[in-house]
């Protein structure tokens, strides 16, 4: 189906990375399969970082040989550096993301490098990518600020973006890590980027700690912005950003999309019923507002273990002996 926005739903990866209690391989996958069931076309599944500073990303190998991979669904993993790219290849992914911050605190406590170093690491991963045909998405953290440094000036954000584009990213996904923009933040940087970087290689990536995400999003869209991050039931965060909250909700932003007649693809009712059980997988009810209102007037499905094997290829069936789990941060 023909869509009129992008959605890149980042749950399994962003969603997860920063939650306490462990989840098995199986569970990560049996998401994964909830949310291509449910219409997403762009999963960032995995992350192939050191399992010493993610924990929860660990088994991000054993995830992506679990998932079901159906043809029409682009399954995405974040690198690092080499090593990460070379686990990505292995593990049969259709695109990776680099992660560059416009603020040098939040690099080095993020990846352990300056913002220079940061991009000398990134050149071996871009040229691994061509060679095997992968494109390379480029996020840009702390674009609206940072929670060591403050303020980040438009100057830096718009200075790494194009760096970002000219090491061989396709798009720049310009991330609110820690949620502190608002729209008219959102409308400025976007006009700064604007002369620098073409809209069509700009996404917007918001976390939504301030409840601003979804104003955002109209701010982003008016100003020809038609790729959106967002996790399913608003799971997120990022364990080097600390008091940053979820990511913007899918369904919220599926909602408010489809509310303005632009086309997603998505079934919001399905959406929200994954968002629910992964929810209950981590002890928690959910920040979607909008799967809360869908499951009190009753119009959920219910999503089993049936309907996720029917969503599975034939060869790569889910399989449920794996029970790897990750360690939790404290
Ligand atoms: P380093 O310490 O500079 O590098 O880490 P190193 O080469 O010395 O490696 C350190 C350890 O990591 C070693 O293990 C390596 O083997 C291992 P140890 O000897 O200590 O046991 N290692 C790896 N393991 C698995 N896969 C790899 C890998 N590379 C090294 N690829 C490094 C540099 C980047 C690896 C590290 O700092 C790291 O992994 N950090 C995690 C960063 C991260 O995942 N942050 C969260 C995601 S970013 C985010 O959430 C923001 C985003 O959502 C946008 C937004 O909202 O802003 C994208
Ligand atoms: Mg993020």
């Amino acid at each position: 189906m023909e869509t009129d926005v992008k959605i890149v739903e980042v749950g399994p990866r962003d969603g997860l990375q920063n939650e306490s209690r462990p989840l098995s391989a199986t569970v990560k996958a049996r998401l994964i399969a909830d949310l291509a069931d449910a219409g997403l076309r762009e999963i960032e599944a995995a992350s192939f970082v050191s399992a010493r500073g993610v924990p929860q990303m660990a088994d991000s190998g054993s995830v992506m040989e679990l998932a079901p991979r159906l043809p029409h669904v682009r399954y995405r993993a974040l690198v690092p550096n080499a090593r990460g790219m070379e686990a990505a290849i292995e593990a049969r992914v259709d695109e990776v993301a680099v992660f560059a911050s416009a603020s040098e605190e939040f690099s080095r406590r993020n990846i352990n490098c300056n913002i220079d170093e940061s991009f000398e690491r990134f050149a071996p991963v871009i040229a691994m990518a061509k060679t095997v045909n992968l494109p390379v998405r480029g996020y840009l953290s702390c674009a609206f600020g940072c929670p060591y440094e403050g303020k980040v000036s438009d100057h830096a954000v718009v200075a790494a973006a194009r760096r970002l584009l000219e090491i061989g990213c396709y798009e720049v996904a310009v991330s609110d890590t820690i949620g502190i923009a608002g729209p008219g933040d959102v409308r400025r940087l976007l006009a700064s980027l604007a002369g620098e970087i073409d809209k069509g290689d700009t996404a917007l990536h918001l976390h939504d700690t301030r409840g601003q995400a979804l104003a955002n999003v109209l701010a982003g869209l008016d100003a020809g912005i038609r790729t959106f991050d967002s996790s399913v039931g608003g799971l997120g965060g990022c364990p080097f950003a600390l008091g940053a909250t979820g990511n913007l909700a899918t369904e919220e932003l599926v909602y408010l999309l489809e509310s303005l007649g632009l086309a997603t693809g998505i079934d919001l009712p399905r959406l929200a019923a994954a968002g629910l059980r992964i929810a209950a997988e981590l002890g928690k009810r959910g920040d979607s507002r909008v799967a809360r209102a869908l499951m009190v007037s009753g119009s959920l499905p219910s999503i089993n273990a049936e309907g996720l094997e029917a969503s599975a290829s034939p060869d790569n069936t889910v399989r449920q002996t794996a029970t790897h789990t990750t360690g939790a941060v404290s």
